[in-house]
């Protein structure tokens, strides 16, 4: 494998980008303020707007670690960002990456996901030349697998009570792809 960055994917409606400054704006107005958005991930709502530009200031600073995985997802039409999509481990050893994604849910129900997954797990095989691309969801959270199976992704199995949020355990789904899939 050979880190490269996140580089800049086109897919037929996305730019996937690297976040830049101005962006907290609207990544704090379109779903980091939003909880049926946060109601699955790791993270809790953002209080306020400075919240967003401290976390998207380091990942700016991130970006010249060539190994940090990390894309706004830009409509073409209109220029708005509306979700992001990133690597959230990264095994070097076996060549395996961890996706993790998430969107305004004003764009939810038009495959915008899976068709920015899809292009990043091209990216990670073609160009990051990886073996395997893994994800993981909530089994509350059944849309989440169907974005995984729409890019190509197959249930490995369900990992029982290997989550917690706020105290009460989850099980969590795990999905992959590998590069002879591809
Ligand atoms: C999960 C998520 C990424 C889906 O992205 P998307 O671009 O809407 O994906 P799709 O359009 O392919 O829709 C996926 C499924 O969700 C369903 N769905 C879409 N909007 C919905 C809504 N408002 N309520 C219920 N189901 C909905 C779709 O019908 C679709 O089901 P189908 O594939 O069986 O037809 C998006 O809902 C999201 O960002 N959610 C919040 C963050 C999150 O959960 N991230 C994943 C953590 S593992």
């Amino acid at each position: 494998m050979q880190n490269r960055g996140t580089r800049t994917l086109e897919t037929r409606r996305l730019i996937l980008r690297q976040f830049q400054n101005g962006d907290a704006a609207d990544m704090f107005k379109n779903w980091a303020s939003d909880p049926d958005v946060t109601e699955f991930l790791t993270w809790p709502v953002h209080a306020d707007v400075q919240v967003t530009e401290t976390v998207v200031r380091s990942w700016i600073e991130r970006y010249s670690d060539p190994s940090f995985y990390n894309w706004a997802m830009e409509l073409k039409d209109g220029g708005e960002i509306i979700g992001n999509i990133s690597v959230v481990k990264l095994d070097e050893k076996i060549e395996a990456a961890e996706i993790g994604y998430c969107m305004g849910k004003a764009w939810w129900g038009q495959a915008l996901m899976p068709e920015a997954l899809t292009a990043v797990i091209a990216y990670l095989f073609d160009e990051v030349d990886l073996n395997r691309v893994t994800a993981y969801h909530d089994t509350n959270n059944p849309k989440s697998g169907s974005v995984m199976r729409k890019a190509g992704m197959k249930q490995e199995g369900v990992l029982r009570a290997a989550g917690i949020k706020q105290g009460i355990y989850y099980d969590k789904a795990v999905y992959s792809i590998l590069r002879s899939e591809w």
